[in-house]
């Protein structure tokens, strides 16, 4: 597919195989791969127009793992559990297995850049997929740490992937726009733009650390003024400040 529409295709692939996908450059255009079950197969085949399916070797679930690098990001090394750290970098262990939140989407890297830059305090971190923002979080120095999401595997796996880091996440289920939030100093929010935009109007926190959307969109809600910005990859994430 053209390769601008494959960051958009990408992205709502990431979502449902976040551990499975490849993307290769030729020309000007982008080929994704997925790599997944039958029933994946059949979900990409009604979503996409443009696919094709081959079988591949039993040894696939081992394969994606050569496309998960890790990424440096607000100071913290974020990588898999079968790779390390340099030493003394504070570290984020994300196994990319089933929810959403390797650390390597440019949104996600961009959120953890600009929680580096904003004062700590305690922080809700709404729609949470793998933990991964919450752990950074925790690394840089927030507490408490509270974590929801509308998935309940992506609950189980935030619980884990606290567990496996040594930090005190406190995590359960709740639609972001519908459920009774914590309050925290800190909101950070790597959802779709519709989403953001609802969610600052229900939210009491001082600062918004908000991604989820691309460059040329904007968060527009009143009561909340942008006081930061990071653009990554044509991605962008912001710092709202309440007013
Ligand atoms: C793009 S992922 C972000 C994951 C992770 N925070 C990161 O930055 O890598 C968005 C997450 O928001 C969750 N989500 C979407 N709508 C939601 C809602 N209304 N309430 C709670 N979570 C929601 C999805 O289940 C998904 O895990």
């Amino acid at each position: 597919m053209p390769a601008a529409e494959a960051e958009i295709a990408a992205a709502r692939l990431l979502e449902r195989f976040p551990g499975g996908l490849e993307e290769r450059a030729a020309d000007d255009c982008t080929e994704l791969t997925v790599f997944t079950d039958e029933q994946g197969e059949a979900e990409v085949f009604s979503a996409f127009s443009d696919v094709s399916a081959e079988r591949v070797e039993p040894a696939w679930e081992d394969r994606w793992k050569e496309f998960h690098r890790p990424v440096s990001a607000g100071g913290l090394w974020i990588g898999p559990p079968w790779m390390e750290p340099p030493p003394g970098r504070p570290a984020v262990v994300v196994d990319p297995g089933r929810a959403f939140g390797t650390g390597a989407h440019p949104t996600t890297r961009a959120c953890v850049e600009l929680l580096a830059r904003v004062d700590r305090g305690s922080l809700l971190d709404a729609g949470c997929g793998s933990g991964v923002l919450s752990v950074a979080a925790a690394r840089l120095g927030f507490a408490p740490v509270v974590a929801v999401d509308v998935d309940e595997v992506a609950i189980e796996i935030a619980r884990e992937t606290a567990n496996a880091n040594g930090v005190e996440v406190n995590a359960f289920r709740a639609d972001v726009l519908l459920d009774e939030l914590p309050r925290a100093d800190v909101l950070v929010a790597n959802i779709e733009l519709a989403i953001v935009e609802r969610l600052l109007q229900r939210v009491a926190s001082c600062i918004a650390v908000t991604s989820g959307y691309l460059q040329s969109e904007t968060p527009r809600k009143r009561g909340w003024a942008r006081i930061d910005r990071m653009v990554l990859d044509g991605w962008a994430a912001d710092v709202l400040r309440a007013e």
